[in-house]
């Protein structure tokens, strides 16, 4: 099967079995549909199960790959256990886990309920735990190597936002997760990455996040140096080459893909974006002029 726009070469993924959290919707399920493409096996799993099954027969159509789809709410750890035990009944390995799940939606934090931060944070950074918790105990049992972990979080997990607290406060033990495990769990030969995106459009981030006339009036490729959004086959370029071979020497990195955006926020001159090439002469002539005094 050609891929169709892959940096990396046809089958380089041949062999691998990848599990993606949240993987029946947007960036999860471009992702597996990219693994798919280079050669993976891929199970995909979020709580719906009749978007799962209707996103893995899609997906199986397209690409001629495997796709086993199964129920499971990261909060819950029996749930995992058993999704565990049904790749391994379906494959007999893991060799990568995803954890991209997620749950977010703005909101002022003083209007929020402790249930609301519980949720978040239950999907979130206790969602990514006990997959990795699971997916890792049973690598270190088996004594099995060159698995990877590779979490998906935001770069507000370093900048903190204001809006979606519960989502940084989750999205930045995320970060700490994957940071302390790629060196705990080297040993193991598990490396643990992480990748960082800025904005790209999904139906769940964009109708949670900019929902009603917000996406109009916040356009958030102008937020961004490039001045666009990303492209999804950007993104699974770079989380396939993060759960290849291709990438063996890289652990505990996060890698951040977001056309430059957080940087932009966090410059403190970068206003000036906005005066124009032919203000230039003026303003630096009027501080040439202050000289001496
Ligand atoms: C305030 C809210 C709320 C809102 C829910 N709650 N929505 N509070 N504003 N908009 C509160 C509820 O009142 C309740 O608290 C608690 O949160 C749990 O709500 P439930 O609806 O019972 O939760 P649940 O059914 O588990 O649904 C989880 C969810 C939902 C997160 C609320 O949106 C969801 O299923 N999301 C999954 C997909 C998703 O969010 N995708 C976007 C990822 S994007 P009380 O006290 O009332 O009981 C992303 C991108 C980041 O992360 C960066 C982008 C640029
Ligand atoms: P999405 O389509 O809404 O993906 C979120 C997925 O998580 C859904 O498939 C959802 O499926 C699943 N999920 C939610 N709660 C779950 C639970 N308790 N157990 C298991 N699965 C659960 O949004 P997305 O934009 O593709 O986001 C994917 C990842 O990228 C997230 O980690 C997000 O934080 C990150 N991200 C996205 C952007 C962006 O611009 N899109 C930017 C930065 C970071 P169910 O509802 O079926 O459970």
């Amino acid at each position: 099967m050609a891929t169709v726009n892959s940096m990396l070469r046809d089958g380089a993924l041949e062999g691998q079995v990848i599990v993606i959290t949240g993987g029946g919707t947007g960036l999860g399920r471009s992702m597996a549909e990219a693994f798919l493409r280079l050669g993976a096996r891929v199970c995909i799993t979020s709580r719906k199960l009749e978007v799962l099954q209707a996103t893995a027969a899609e997906l199986e159509k397209a690409t001629g790959g495997t796709v086993l789809p199964v129920a499971c709410d990261v909060r819950e750890w029996r749930d995992v256990d058993r999704m565990l035990e049904q790749v391994l009944a379906k494959f007999g390995r893991a060799d990568a886990l995803v954890n991209d799940a997620a749950g977010n939606f703005i909101s002022p934090t003083e209007r929020l309920s402790s249930k609301a931060f519980e949720t978040i944070i239950g999907i979130v950074l206790m969602g990514t735990v006990n997959c990795t918790l699971a997916f890792g105990k049973h690598w270190i049992a088996k004594g099995e190597k060159e698995k990877k972990v590779l979490n998906i979080t935001t770069t507000y997990a370093w900048t903190g936002s204001g809006y979606v607290v519960p989502s940084a406060c989750a999205k930045a033990g995320v970060l700490a997760l994957t940071r302390s495990l790629a060196v705990e769990w080297a040993k193991y030969g598990i490396r643990t990455n992480a990748i960082a995106p800025g904005p790209f459009p999904t139906k769940g981030a964009w109708q949670r996040l900019l929902p009603g006339e917000l996406v109009e009036k916040f356009d958030m490729a102008k937020r961004v140096p490039l001045g666009r959004v990303g492209e999804h086959r950007e993104l699974t370029d770079l989380a396939s080459y993060l759960v290849s071979p291709f990438s063996s020497y890289i652990n505990g990195e996060v890698v951040t893909i977001d056309g430059g955006e957080w940087l932009k926020g966090a410059g403190q001159f970068n206003m000036l974006e906005a005066v124009e090439p032919a203000m230039w002469d003026a303003i630096v002539h009027m501080v040439r002029g202050t000289k001496g005094s």
